[in-house]
């Protein structure tokens, strides 16, 4: 499973990079404002900061200007994969970015059928929001079952990037159903590696060490 990072923050980017874990970053118009700077700029830096793609959403929404937009963002370097929403002149867009051999990532996905929609479309990447469908009462991770069964019934390539994830569990529950991607805030993958049985074992370790007196180097 692939882990993308969902921020804007070049920092936080570089300290990601570093754990080794790092496969792709994603970003949308909020966190771009979030991060105060201007979208062509940051987007450069943070694609020097890994090889794996990163994601770079469109503002426009009609297809020529959406077309127009891509084309600039893939411009600006080659792991650039340019975001579009899920509309009919997204997916248009879509195609015909993808028809051009640029990756899309297809955002603000809610329901299978238009995942099924985005993968006919050409789409590199499909996004569902699980967390925003959890937070209005409907189970997101039934989404994610659902878009891997269809995916898998007709051979699609479209990779299920689960997006909005806001917890571990997501991430868990997101690796048993088989998707290919989990894109999380930072705060969600360092969470990852906490267990306090780890924590308190390693204390435990630590101080029966430090009775024997050694060091190993
Ligand atoms: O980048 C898309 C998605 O991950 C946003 O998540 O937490 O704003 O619903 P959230």
């Amino acid at each position: 499973m692939k882990f993308f990072v969902d921020t804007a923050d070049v920092s936080e980017i570089s300290a990601m990079a570093q754990t080794g874990l790092l496969d792709g970053v994603t970003t949308n118009p909020s966190l771009i404002a979030k991060s105060g700077r201007k979208m062509a700029e940051v987007i450069a830096e943070i694609c020097a900061l890994t090889t794996g793609p990163v994601s770079a959403e469109v503002t426009a929404t009609d297809y020529e200007t959406m077309l127009a937009e891509g084309r600039y963002l893939r411009g600006i370097a080659t792991n650039v994969c340019v975001k579009v929403p899920l509309t009919e002149a997204g997916l248009r867009t879509c195609r015909a970015l993808a028809d051009d051999g640029t990756l899309v990532n297809v955002t603000l996905c809610f329901s299978a059928v238009q995942a099924l929609l985005a993968a006919k479309a050409g789409a590199a990447f499909i996004s569902p929001f699980v967390g925003r469908l959890d937070d209005i009462g409907q189970d997101g991770m039934t989404l994610i079952a659902d878009i891997v069964q269809i995916y898998r019934n007709y051979g699609f390539a479209t990779e299920i990037l689960v997006a909005s994830g806001r917890h571990p569990v997501h991430v868990l529950a997101a690796a048993k159903l088989g998707a290919h991607v989990a894109t999380m805030a930072p705060s969600t993958i360092r969470a990852l590696f906490k267990h306090p049985l780890t924590e308190r074992g390693l204390e435990a370790f630590l101080a029966d060490w430090k009775k024997t007196g050694q060091s190993i180097l």
